[in-house]
């Protein structure tokens, strides 16, 4: 079975103006490539709608990777646009995953509901929205990612 790549998009101001080191892309690609997975790379970048979307075409009209796993976001915040990015770009919405994921972080912290973290299918390619901190990725991430091999097989 051939190696499986991730691209890791980090929805963050802060962020890419370089004022904040960021600590969840680290923990998405050490948890992937424990599971096998080639993590192709780690892209920073401002929470603009617009932004995201071509990140996210490119990647996935290139055939770049299997899958997307963005971080931050995903809140209530004025600026938090990930969710929307994704479902714009995609053609079909995968909500299990999401919802997975909020059921499962309720038990860590009531504020999980606040997540709208969204996922979908763009051509090849599954994108799935995580939360922002290293905490909550890695607690959601523990949950989805051993299902995702599946899926990604059935996809490509
Ligand atoms: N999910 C888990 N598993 N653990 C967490 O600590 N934090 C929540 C939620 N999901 C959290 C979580 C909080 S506080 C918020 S505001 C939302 O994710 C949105 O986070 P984001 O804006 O950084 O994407």
């Amino acid at each position: 079975m051939e190696r499986k790549r991730v691209m890791i998009i980090v929805s963050s101001d802060s962020g890419y103006r370089g004022e904040r080191e960021d600590f969840s892309g680290p923990v998405i690609r050490e948890t992937m490539e424990k599971l096998g997975y080639e993590v192709v790379g780690i892209q920073i970048l401002p929470d603009d709608l617009e932004v995201l979307k071509a990140a996210f075409c490119d990647t996935a009209d290139n055939k770049a990777a299997e899958l997307i796993l963005t971080t931050g976001g995903t809140g209530f915040s004025p600026r938090d646009w990930t969710p929307e990015a994704t479902k714009a770009v995609c053609q079909r919405e995968v909500p299990g995953i999401p919802e997975a994921m909020r059921a499962y972080s309720m038990q860590f912290t009531g504020r999980a509901m606040l997540s709208r973290a969204a996922a979908g299918i763009r051509g090849t390619t599954l994108i799935i929205n995580l939360p922002g901190s290293p905490k909550a990725v890695r607690e959601c991430l523990e949950y989805v990612a051993p299902y995702l091999e599946h899926g990604l097989e059935i996809l490509t």
